[in-house]
């Protein structure tokens, strides 16, 4: 078996994918003409050329734009519709979703429009493939506690069809801290709490993460390594670590995949999984993301196959559930 096909056999998670970033530009140029937006780019090809990213502002500045495009409740059917069958060709038996409510609600986008598009998608895939899912709802750190908090006032008739909480977005200069007693009212109404960390910022933002937000898992996490007390604690506590290989090169966290720090992550006995973040704007989806890493950084099938199930141990469903995958 190569290396592709052992990839793709193996059962695994997405839990690190954020609904919006798996918007194509052939999907974009659909929409936009179907919703008469205007684009800031001329072709598909003119798009493509444009994700030539510097850090992860330029990318969020370039996907809040993309994001415009989507305005009704097929938009987000069609949107993560395409999304659960292309991870469902890479062997994804569980995907946990983020969606960042305030990029559509800001342009007047009903909350209700977002959550019942990307639902009725989840429903579809459970029957057609039987994949499993989740949706995190996941609040732009770049906003305001205010904000925050009025969208989780609109959530509140939805929150059974919640799975949890996510923080992303800039990341610098809004550290967890900002967001401490808003995760305290989402952890309060039962809701678990995931967060970027770690991702340009410093391993301060993780142990805030950690001790302020109560996160369950962290998303990217890869600055860990600078602090050697933080690495221990997330081996002993094996609290997740989201990581997303094609992402941190694209946004320039490391040069190269070659130059990434997973394995060290895993070679400390951290819990690493591998996941997309944005494939339509990163270059690869997630089963490319471990082919190509597993090459750079000579991974074994045994440590390969270590990653899927991290994925799946870290997912947000019952151990019963998870019985059939391990
Ligand atoms: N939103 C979408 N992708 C993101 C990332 N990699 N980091 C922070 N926010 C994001
Ligand atoms: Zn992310």
């Amino acid at each position: 078996m190569n290396l592709e096909e052992f990839v793709i056999a193996l059962p695994k998670a997405e839990l690190h994918l954020h609904i919006e970033g798996t918007l194509e530009p052939e999907m974009m140029f659909e929409l936009a003409r179907r919703n008469a937006v205007p684009l800031p780019w001329d072709s598909v090809e003119a798009t493509r050329v444009a994700y030539d990213f510097s850090n992860l502002q330029s990318f969020l500045d370039l996907y809040y734009a993309g994001a415009a495009v989507l305005l009704h409740e097929q938009d987000f059917h069609d949107l993560a519709l395409a999304y659960l069958e292309r991870a469902h060709a890479d062997g994804v038996v569980h995907a946990e979703l983020f969606f960042d409510p305030q990029t559509h609600t800001l342009r007047s986008v009903p909350f209700s429009t977002v959550l019942d598009g990307l639902e009725r998608a989840c429903v579809e895939a459970q029957q057609r493939w039987g994949m499993s899912t989740r949706l995190i709802m996941s609040f732009l750190r770049h906003l305001s506690e205010e904000d925050g908090f009025a969208t989780l006032d609109e959530a509140r008739p939805h929150l059974h069809r919640l799975h949890g909480v996510g923080l992303d977005s800039s990341e610098l200069g809004h550290p967890p801290s900002k967001f401490e007693r808003l995760f305290a009212e989402c952890r309060r109404l039962g809701l678990p709490v995931v967060a970027h960390a770690g991702e340009e910022g410093p391993p301060e933002y993780i142990f805030e993460a950690l001790d302020l937000l109560q996160s369950q898992r962290i998303d990217h996490g890869v600055r860990a390594s600078e602090d050697p007390a933080l690495m221990a604690r997330l081996a002993r506590e094996q609290i997740p670590l989201t990581v997303c290989p094609f992402s941190n090169v694209r946004l320039r966290v490391f040069d190269t995949l070659a130059e990434h720090n997973l394995k060290t992550l895993l070679d400390a006995g951290l819990n690493v999984s591998i996941n997309s973040d944005d494939p339509a704007y990163f270059g690869g989806y997630v089963a490319q993301n471990y082919i190509d890493t597993a090459a750079a950084l000579s991974l074994s099938r045994a440590e390969i196959k270590r990653i899927a199930r991290n994925s799946l141990q870290a997912s947000f469903v019952s151990d019963a559930q998870r019985r059939p995958w391990l």
